[in-house]
């Protein structure tokens, strides 16, 4: 039995991949089939956060729902420990499949350890090394305890084995996200604010912020949007809104003319919206790999990020908090001057798949 965990928005689309590839291979007689059951922490809860991935992406309903919530870090963490605990307890499981970096991912491998389970890793050794980031430590502790790591890149690998992790834990499977954006590709829809902002293609600009640094305080966010909407002034640019966010945009939304904030988008509608952008400005994990795969210009805010590949290889530069760059940045993005980028290697839509065949690996060498 092997137990699958997802808490908030962005391992929903880490996780449904490997679903779909774990339905497949069973549905193929020669192997025995894997059982497994899917847990949702509970860590987003609202449904345009939760609910409607898992319609657009098709995952099944969870066997169970922890209802962990919102809270501190350690308020949150603590919840989904306490819950998980007693579910594993109740549902033995020869192995935890845990994706990403949020507290979700942390506190259900802590949990599964403590009960001698074993646990893999979807997107292991990827490190920001800023331990400014809750997401960082999360990655460096679930890395610390996790017997297998099914990474992205050549890099996440590295970083493992310099850690002291064995190169046989090590599966370099690529990126479930991108099999996601890809299963979205035929799927796309468009949101309900294209026609209402009437948007056209390669006219606007899309902004995604949630992290801690730019959006908790008032004055930085501020600031911030200021130099996005004066360097291109002839722009909208869409901005999605995420809960965290939305508690400090509501104050000065008014300030803003071309900046507009909309609701939370499904996936299906997101992908349709970047895929179409002049460019992209973001401080999220996902967008700068969702950008690089579909060649879109990206700016990310922060200073560094634990997917380099998307800027060795792909089409996103960072500028951290350099106000100039980002005027600039906008400014080389309006007049469509930007690097084209590659795809790194194996971001190819065929994580899942790799994953399994992993598993059944892992099952013969126990
Ligand atoms: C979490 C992850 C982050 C990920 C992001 C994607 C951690 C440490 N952070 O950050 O890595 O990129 O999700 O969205 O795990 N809220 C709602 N509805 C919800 C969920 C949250 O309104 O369904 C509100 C909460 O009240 C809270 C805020 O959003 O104030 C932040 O939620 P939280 O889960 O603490 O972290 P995120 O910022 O979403």
């Amino acid at each position: 039995m092997i137990t699958l965990i997802a808490g908030a928005r962005p391992n929903f689309m880490k996780i449904a991949p490997l679903v779909r590839a774990i339905r497949l291979a069973n549905r193929n007689q020669q192997r025995s089939p894997i059982q497994y059951r899917l847990v949702h922490t509970g860590q987003h809860y609202d449904d345009r956060l939760s609910k409607i991935f898992f319609e657009e992406l098709e995952l099944p309903e969870p066997d169970v729902n922890l209802g962990a919530g919102s809270g501190t870090q350690a308020e949150q963490t603590a919840r989904i420990m306490i819950e998980f605990e007693k579910d594993l307890l109740q549902h033995p499981s020869d192995l935890v499949i845990v994706v990403g970096d949020v507290n979700s991912t942390m506190a259900c491998t802590i949990v599964s350890k403590k009960l001698n389970t074993k646990v893999a890793h979807v997107e292991g050794g990827i490190r920001s090394f800023d331990m400014t980031m809750p997401e960082e430590i999360n990655r460096i502790v679930t890395d610390a305890l996790a017997d297998y790591f099914f990474t992205t890149s050549q890099v996440a690998n590295d970083n493992l084995i310099r850690t002291g992790i064995k190169a046989q834990q090590i599966f370099f499977v690529g990126n479930t996200m991108i099999d996601s954006l890809k299963f979205s590709l035929d799927r796309l829809k468009k949101p309900s604010i294209w026609d209402q902002l009437s948007l056209r293609k390669l006219e606007y600009f899309v902004l995604t912020l949630h992290r801690p640094a730019n959006v908790d305080d008032l004055e930085t966010l501020s600031d911030l949007l200021q130099v996005i909407e004066e360097s291109v002034p002839d722009r909208l640019i869409v901005f999605p809104v995420h809960p965290r966010t939305k508690k400090n945009f509501d104050r000065i939304a008014d300030k803003f003319t071309n900046i507009k904030g909309i609701e939370p988008l499904s996936y299906f509608e997101f992908v349709f919206l970047i895929r179409h952008a002049m460019g992209v400005v973001t401080d999220s994990g996902g967008v700068q790999e969702e950008t690089t795969v579909l060649q879109i210009p990206c700016v990310t805010l922060r200073a560094n990020t634990e997917r380099p590949e998307t800027v060795t290889e792909g089409t996103n530069i960072l500028i951290g908090d350099d106000q100039r760059k980002l005027r600039q940045a906008l400014s080389d993005m309006r007049s469509q001057k930007w690097k084209k980028g590659k795809i790194p290697e194996l971001w190819d839509g065929h994580a899942g798949e790799r994953i399994v065949s992993a598993l059944y690996q892992i099952a013969l060498d126990k």
